[in-house]
């Protein structure tokens, strides 16, 4: 049993889809959780600059008492995840790897499409996550960089004609060449998956924030680090503490944690 921390990290508010995830898959554990709303997005940045920012944002974390951290960010993982491995002793948790992973093993005829941030995209770190696990799949990519304002917007519900109708130009391409499974790779697009299911019925979705919030459980479990107490959730931004309570009532339903701005 290990009571501590698990830290998780995001650009912004996207995040609290992991966090959501996690609390629903292991209910006892004690999260601090921090967005840097400050320089929210990342998903058009430069490389160097989303290293950089990842950095801090661990290092922000690394002063709780924690036993795992969680780059919740596909962006930040796509990118940075290697440099910040090398920081941590505890366990580094992603967002890519268990999406890819559970993508392969989901995919029937091989053909698996991601729709993520642009930096996500360019990266092609879902292309070779995907191609480490099974050379044969084929990986259609899109990058998406309308649906996050969307999404913040609050315009992901069923009347937003608008938001289907980007959302079905950014599907097209991966649709017409045939896959039966799409990654979410992106914190704020499992909100968006209802209007997927509606555009593209017969294919599998798969949350990026699901796929990593079972893959801590797996792995906390089969390391006895799992809590057995809830004792507290703790929230920290970079920028307007307000703005992040008043939004995270779109990803975790009845939110009702102080937000606190980082020191
Ligand atoms: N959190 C980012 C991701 O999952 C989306 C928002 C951003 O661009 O910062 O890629």
């Amino acid at each position: 049993m290990n009571n501590k921390y698990i830290g998780v990290f995001d650009s912004g508010i996207g995040g609290l889809t992991v966090v959501k995830a996690i609390m629903e898959a292991l209910p006892n554990e004690n999260i601090v959780y921090f967005g840097d709303t400050l320089n929210s997005p990342y998903g058009d940045k430069k490389e160097s600059q989303i290293i950089e920012l990842a950095k801090q944002d661990a290092k922000f974390l690394e002063q709780f008492d924690l036993k795992a951290l969680v780059i919740a960010c596909n962006t930040a993982d796509a990118i940075a995840r290697n440099t910040i491995m090398k920081m941590y002793d505890t366990p580094v948790f992603g967002v890519v790897g268990p999406a890819s992973k559970y993508a392969c093993a989901i995919s029937t005829n091989k053909k698996i499409g991601v729709i993520a941030t642009t930096a996500a995209i360019n990266s092609k770190a879902y292309e070779k996550a995907i191609k480490k696990i099974d050379e044969n799949v084929a990986v259609y990519s899109n990058a998406c960089p309308l649906l996050v304002p969307l999404v913040e917007q609050g315009k992901f519900t069923d009347d937003c004609i608008e938001t289907k109708e980007i959302l079905a130009g950014y599907l097209k391409p991966l649709l017409d060449k045939g896959i039966d499974s799409l990654i979410l790779g992106c914190t704020h697009y499992p909100l968006l998956a209802n209007m997927v299911k509606q555009i593209a019925p017969n294919i599998n979705i798969i949350s990026s924030s699901q796929a990593a919030a079972e893959k801590i459980k797996a792995d906390l479990t089969k390391l006895d680090m799992l809590s057995d107490e809830l004792i507290e959730r703790q929230f920290y931004v970079s920028s307007n503490p307000e703005g992040l309570a008043k939004l995270a009532n779109i990803f975790i339903n009845n939110f009702n944690y102080e937000v606190k701005l980082k020191w």
